[in-house]
């Protein structure tokens, strides 16, 4: 089959930021592990305000990293081999504030650690306002990731969550799948 074998034994890391487009990352996983990948998800402290770790370890089969500071997790895997596990790391729903963060090298949560001591290939999926998306600072992280090697994915152009319309909706978990088998 066809379908998959792109991300067949591949390892993403899924870093799920908190955007209401968070539910859709649960989608994200199992369509990930459906085209044969295995996927650990780690979840900023603000994505966890919008959809539950355990729903993602249901869907992953995977413990969710959820914090920098975690004893039992720093003593199983910690941050950094999971960076290094990571053939590449996935975030989606990135926000403006996670994209900001990783354009300026920050490293004070558990996502943008593990997004800075990765050599792994890092794509994100942008889901935020219109208004944010086309700010200039949000315009011009994203193009600092981009000359730093950072793939981008969507945003795709529709309604938004706040009763507007524009370019900032995640794209659709199927579309994201379709885009990182073909990478
Ligand atoms: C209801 C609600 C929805 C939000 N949706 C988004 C969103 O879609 N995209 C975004 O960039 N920020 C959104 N935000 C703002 C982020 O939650 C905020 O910037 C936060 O600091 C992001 O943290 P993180 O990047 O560490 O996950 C939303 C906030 C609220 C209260």
């Amino acid at each position: 089959m066809a379908a998959g074998r792109g991300l067949r034994g591949q390892r993403l890391l899924l870093c799920v930021c908190g955007g209401i487009a968070a539910y859709k990352a649960a989608e994200l996983v199992r369509r990930l592990r459906d085209a044969g990948a295995q996927v650990q998800v780690a979840m900023t402290g603000n994505a966890q305000r919008f959809v539950g770790a355990q729903t993602f370890q249901a869907l992953s089969g995977l413990p969710v990293r959820t914090s920098l500071w975690d004893d039992a997790a720093e003593a199983a895997m910690g941050h950094i081999e999971l960076a290094r596990w990571a053939d590449r790391v996935v975030v989606a729903p990135a926000t403006a504030n996670t994209i900001a963060r990783l354009a300026h090298g920050l490293a004070d949560d558990l996502v943008s650690t593990l997004c800075l001591a990765t050599t792994a290939p890092i794509t994100l999926c942008p889901a935020m306002n219109h208004r944010m998306w086309l700010h200039p600072a949000t315009q011009a992280n994203v193009a600092l990731l981009r000359e730093r090697g950072a793939t981008v994915i969507g945003p795709d152009e529709g309604p938004l969550a706040e009763g507007e319309s524009g370019p900032g909706r995640l794209s659709e978990p199927a579309a994201i799948v379709a885009a990182l088998e073909a990478m």
